[in-house]
């Protein structure tokens, strides 16, 4: 497989560079501090181009590859993994899943305002009761002829206050079991939708993660995204994406955690010399640096064989399980080389390993990718 960079993908890298150290970076410690969402910075990579990166430009979006995705998410992920996953779920699971499978006048309705910026969306499976066990749906969308009737809660769902349009998974025929669900496209003003609590969370704080409630929402039947029944296979196609996007975040925090690391252990002095000069710091760093490189390439397969039309789906679960253990590994370490300035939030590693615990988390955890992983092998 050719891992060859082309000057396009190299110009996206340096401009997702850019723009978090620029526009992330300052702010994203009192962000964290204070569960702030970065609105602002959210809607400029909107108009850079970041929240639709794989939307045909006739939708507004950017028409780039799955290539350079992971490459914008890595760097945005080095600084502020908040941001990232709020990108990540736009272009991913929303926008890729409503170009992907969605009617002509859904795209032409939804794409260009969540490839813009002007709105962003969220991606509604989990429940108080079916997080990993996805086919458990007990949020119902009963039919009504020309509408929908969608009653339940939805649990953990990042971009919860912030996004205007949400695809919500529903059961509608409780006896087809993952058959009978479907995915409606649900938007903010809808009469008894509201946006519950806030979690409070441990990492990605600056994230705003939510529980919905929706009470009687009639929701036109123009809006269920592909046939009915179709939901839950909509759920498990579009997620395989995510879950490079996702992996990408991982990327990006294990090597920032790398790039803080090897800063830090030129500069700090112990025993006389540079720590950097101690071989106990420098195995780590070559580990954290093997880390990084595994888990790029094998992002840089599975987003290869999502552009090439392949089947990507156990690649970007291993891509995934890979660099979510290399996040937690690395952000860990980077707190030991560290030390006590590790411990405190002034010098990031801290954010970075409450951060990093996440990505093994969500989008399927890690249990969940074995299984994805070997259901493939033994088939
Ligand atoms: N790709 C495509 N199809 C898949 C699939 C995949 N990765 N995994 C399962 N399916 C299909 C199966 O082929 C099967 O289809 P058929 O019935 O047509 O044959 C169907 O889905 C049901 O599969 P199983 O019988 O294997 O169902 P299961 O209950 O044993 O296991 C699971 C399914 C893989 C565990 C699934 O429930 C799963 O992926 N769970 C994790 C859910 C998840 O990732 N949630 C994250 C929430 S979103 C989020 O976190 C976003 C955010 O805010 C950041």
């Amino acid at each position: 497989m050719d891992f060859n960079l082309t000057e396009e993908h190299l110009a996206v890298r340096e401009a997702a560079r850019d723009f978090a150290e620029k526009e992330l970076l300052p702010g994203v410690i009192e962000r964290d501090n204070e569960q702030r969402f970065p609105k602002e910075q959210v809607k400029m990579m909107g108009e850079l181009g970041f929240m639709g990166m794989m939307v045909d430009p006739k939708y507004g979006g950017g028409g780039m590859d799955t290539v350079s995705y992971v490459l914008a998410m890595e760097e945005i992920s080095k600084i502020d993994a908040s941001a990232s996953v709020s990108m990540s779920v736009n272009n991913s699971l929303v926008c890729w899943g409503i170009e992907k499978f969605g009617s002509e006048e859904q795209k032409q309705k939804y794409l260009p305002r969540l490839s813009s910026g002007e709105v962003i969306g969220a991606f509604c499976l989990s429940e108080p009761e079916a997080g990993s066990d996805a086919t458990s749906q007990r949020t119902t969308a009963e039919d009504k002829g020309d509408h929908y009737l969608l009653n339940g809660t939805k649990n953990w769902i990042t971009n919860g206050n912030s996004a205007s349009i949400y695809l919500v998974m529903a059961q509608t025929h409780p006896e087809l079991k993952h058959k009978g669900i479907n995915c409606l496209i649900v938007e903010r003003e809808m009469e008894g939708f509201v946006v519950g609590k806030k979690e409070d969370k441990m990492g990605i704080r600056g994230s705003d993660t939510h529980s919905l409630m929706f009470t009687d929402v009639k929701v036109p039947k123009e809006n269920r995204i592909g046939e009915d029944g179709f939901g839950f296979t909509f759920a498990m196609n579009t997620l395989n994406g995510g879950r490079i996007g996702i992996g990408a975040q991982a990327l990006g925090i294990a090597a920032g955690a790398l790039e803080r690391s090897v800063a830090y252990a030129k500069e700090r002095k112990a025993f006389g010399k540079e720590i950097a000069k101690h071989q106990a710091i420098q195995f780590k760093l070559a580990d954290m640096a093997t880390k990084v490189e595994a888990s790029r390439m094998l992002l840089l397969k599975a987003a290869r064989l999502k552009d090439e039309g392949k089947d990507y789906g156990e690649a970007s679960a291993m891509a995934k399980l890979f660099a979510s253990e290399a996040a937690m590994h690395n952000a860990t370490e980077a707190v030991q080389i560290h030390g006590g300035y590790g411990y405190v939030k002034e010098y990031h590693v801290e954010r970075m390993m409450r951060d990093a615990k996440i990505t093994q988390i969500y989008e399927g955890t890690s249990e969940i990718q074995r299984i994805v992983i070997s259901r493939g092998l033994l088939k």
